[in-house]
């Protein structure tokens, strides 16, 4: 595209982003979200129920129809999966609670909360494992190809370190009957594993160590596969070199460690990664958005070799995964 058209379509593309977050807002505060929770609904019965008038009610299903929140067959409109999800979840308000504090993070430099502070992180992940497991669950599925899961791979035991739903580490042993998890967590968040183990049909496969994993006891020299999916972005240098080398001496030599986070250059993630890294301010102290040199130079500190990046071209796009063998 030329400049000219980049500025035109950027400039379109800001101005629906806009408009459609303020119509969700308004149809989440007029009712019209929750009216269509008891079931499908004509414009005309939903604005009777809402008490809001009619022709802009019928506007507002256009767009939510456009934006996929609400689907319309012959003049009756429903709630879409994303809808139900939207309002199932902890953001059913699109992070507005975030968002909100960003003048204060401009003035003090203070986020809204510390989801990075071991105090605080299991009451926070608790009500997010859920839907970090449905959020990344595409990119769970891209990632066990990419490793071979089901196809090549020797790897039987996983060990996967602030596992959370255990969304990427269950994935993987769905594809290999043969394949083991041991997930490590807060106990109030392992509960999400093990829901989702059971929704996966692998419970009896699934094996819940509760606790801290800088302290947590693991077996030495154990596991096939550590998975750290989503941490490297909470901890600080120190703290992501101490659980790569507990990651390290709990492989077997030759196992391999899979790092799962947002990284640059990723099929289409940049306005995902950087509103990423400023939410990451908005809720952690000092959470951070690392380079993947920094992360390959802590991983060959802990004694892994070369790592290797690679793509998972699936939504959000910008979540990555950084792969590396235990060396010798
Ligand atoms: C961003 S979530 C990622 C969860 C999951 N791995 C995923 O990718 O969906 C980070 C997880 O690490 C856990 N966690 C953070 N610090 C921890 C610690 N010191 N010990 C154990 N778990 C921790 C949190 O409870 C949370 O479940």
């Amino acid at each position: 595209m030329t400049d000219e058209l980049t500025v035109r379509a950027r400039y379109f593309e800001l101005m629906n982003m806009n408009g459609a977050a303020h119509v969700y807002r308004q149809a989440r505060a007029s009712g019209m979200l929750a009216a269509l929770l008891e079931g499908p609904m004509t414009a005309s019965e939903l604005a009777r129920q809402c008490e809001i008038r009619e022709r802009p009610t019928r506007l507002m299903l256009a767009a939510l129809d456009a934006m996929g929140v609400v689907a319309g067959v012959d003049e009756s409109f429903s709630l879409t999966a994303l809808a139900r999800m939207l309002i199932g979840g902890g953001y059913r308000a699109l992070g507005d609670e975030y968002w909100a504090h960003l003048p204060t993070l401009l003035e003090s430099d203070k986020p809204l909360q510390r989801m990075d502070d071991v105090g605080e992180s299991e009451s926070h992940y608790r009500s997010q494992a859920a839907a970090l497991a449905w959020m990344l669950a595409p990119a769970a599925e891209a990632a066990a190809t990419a490793l071979g899961f089901g196809a090549t791979t020797a790897e039987k035991s996983i060990l996967d370190l602030g596992a959370g739903s255990a969304v990427w580490s269950l994935t993987m042993a769905r594809r290999d009957e043969s394949s083991t998890v041991t997930a490590v967590d807060w106990p109030a968040v392992l509960a999400v594993a093990t829901s989702t183990a059971e929704r996966f049909g692998l419970a009896d496969r699934l094996t819940t160590l509760p606790g801290n994993f800088h302290q947590v006891e693991l077996p030495a020299a154990a596991f096939d596969l550590a998975i750290l999916g989503n941490v490297t972005h909470l901890e600080s240098r120190e703290g992501n070199l101490d659980v790569m080398k507990r990651a390290r001496t709990s492989l077997r030599t030759g196992g391999r460690i899979v790092i799962f986070d947002v990284f640059p250059g990723q099929s289409k993630g940049d306005l995902n990664r950087t509103l990423y890294a400023l939410g990451l301010a908005l809720r952690t102290e000092s959470g951070t958005v690392y380079a993947p040199e920094e992360l390959e130079a802590l991983l060959a500190e802990a004694g892994f070799a070369a790592a290797e990046l690679v793509d998972l071209p699936v939504p959000p796009f910008a979540v990555g995964m950084m792969v590396a063998e235990a060396s010798g």
